[in-house]
């Protein structure tokens, strides 16, 4: 029976080995839970609009990753085996890359991977979606980001990831995007609602620059925001599979630095956030769904969906969002876990990323709900002391009968 999670992901299909993690740093505590970046997910109904999504090694992101002669993508290969230490150690390095993007980690630790010792180092987010652009329209394979806003493609490239100019061989049409090629697209002003550097505008009705920096280290992507059609699909009703043209304001990615130039959302990236900018926000404001809201769908094979406009099932549990007005995240309060027969009251604030991995615990949390699931466990507990790359990340692993 599908199991349903919108908008807000939690893992809910136990892992088949029970590893609880513990980070190599110490400012947080990882702990796999289930495997999160595989939960089973099943879509229950799907509605609004939509696309399909890959996890980042899935076959599709793997071939299209060939096809643009980049190797970044590519599995470890001793960690295929879903399930092997070598699996559950490879996700934690990408939640470490992922968190000093992210900023959640603290100071130490961005210097930590500044100094490398990671073998998977900022390699971008876990999902992606195939998307289109403009007419005729040019296909991209973005990461999708629920910790930023802005939606941007490598456009008319001043300084764009290498695989940006690699011509595939019987791949998709691998095009640039360039706003000028395309029939539909329009210039956004500086006094356009959504231009949030108007300072920075010749006159007012220039195009208007974005300039997004991320956490990691000289990491950013600048540009001009453009309107363009974004492709999207109708789920439901009598117009099922429609093809639906949503005008979306996105960034013209002229210059890309730091990680985006060594493997981290080569070919863009979507930005799922709550601002206002974000492709959810403007499907919503410009009433192609009605609601402002989403749902990610995982699946164990790798792809999975995304549909905006998706408000959930009637009987689902809810639980608000901590909404700063200055920088709002999904950031949600966490008052109490149940491990087995125990119940530990707990209070603490946490981000629901679809990009990380696992969960990641602070102390006092951490400790709780590891010694209490320890306590109930009755199976031998194994100890795995290095992974080939470095210690391994995870404090308790059991042999399975
Ligand atoms: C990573 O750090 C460990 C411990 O400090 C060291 O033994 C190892 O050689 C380092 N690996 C790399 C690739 O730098
Ligand atoms: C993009 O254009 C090609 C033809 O150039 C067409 O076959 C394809 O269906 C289009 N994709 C979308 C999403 O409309
Ligand atoms: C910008 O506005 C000025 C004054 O309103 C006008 O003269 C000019 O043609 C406009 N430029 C563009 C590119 O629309
Ligand atoms: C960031 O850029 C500055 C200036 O270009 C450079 O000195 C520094 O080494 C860069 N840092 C990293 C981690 O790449
Ligand atoms: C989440 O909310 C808590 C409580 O208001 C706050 O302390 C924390 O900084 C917030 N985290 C983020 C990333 O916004």
């Amino acid at each position: 029976m599908p199991l349903r999670v919108p908008t807000i992901l939690l893992p809910l299909h136990a892992s088949p080995s029970p590893a609880m993690a513990r980070s190599y740093s110490h400012s947080y505590r990882g702990l796999a839970v289930a495997v999160a970046v595989a939960a089973f997910l099943a879509v229950g109904q799907a509605s609004g609009l939509g696309f399909d999504i890959h996890h980042r090694y899935s076959p599709v992101v793997q071939r299209w990753a060939e096809e643009r002669g980049h190797a970044g993508l590519r599995w470890p290969a001793d960690a295929v085996v879903e399930g092997s230490p070598a699996y559950y150690s490879a996700l934690s390095r990408h939640d470490h890359a992922h968190f000093a993007r992210r900023g959640l980690a603290q100071g130490d630790d961005l210097l930590t991977f500044a100094d490398g010792n990671v073998t998977v180092r900022l390699d971008g987010s876990l999902h992606y979606a195939e998307v289109a652009v403009g007419t005729p329209n040019t296909t991209f394979l973005v990461a999708l980001d629920t910790g930023s806003d802005l939606f941007w493609v490598p456009c008319d490239c001043k300084q764009c990831s290498p695989i940006t100019n690699i011509t595939a061989q019987g791949g998709p049409d691998l095009r640039p995007y360039s706003p000028a090629q395309s029939s539909t697209s329009k210039t956004v002003t500086c006094d356009n609602g959504l231009c949030e550097r108007p300072n920075a505008c010749a006159t007012r009705n220039s195009s208007c620059p974005y300039a997004v920096r991320y956490v990691s280290a000289n990491t950013s992507s600048s540009g001009v925001l453009v309107e363009d059609v974004l492709y999207l699909t109708r789920e439901r009703g009598a117009v099922a599979g429609a093809a639906v043209k949503a005008p979306i304001v996105f960034g013209c990615g002229q210059v890309q630095t730091g990680a985006f130039l060594e493997g981290a959302a080569m070919d863009g990236l979507m930005g799922l956030g709550m601002d206002k900018v974000s492709v959810p926000s403007i499907l919503a404001s410009s009433g192609l769904v009605k609601s402002d809201s989403f749902s990610m769908c995982f699946s164990r094979d790798g792809v999975g969906r995304i549909n905006f406009g998706d408000t959930g099932s009637r009987d689902q549990a809810e639980t608000p969002f901590i909404v700063r007005s200055t920088h709002p995240t999904y950031n949600i309060s966490v008052t109490s876990m149940d491990v087995g027969s125990n119940s530990l009251p707990v209070g603490f604030s946490a981000v629901v990323d679809s990009g990380t991995s696992f969960t990641y615990l602070n102390d006092p949390a951490y400790t709780a709900l590891t010694t209490s699931f320890n306590s109930q466990v009755n199976e031998r507990r194994a100890n795995f002391s290095t992974d080939g790359s470095g210690p391994f990340p995870f404090e308790y692993c059991y042999h399975l009968r």
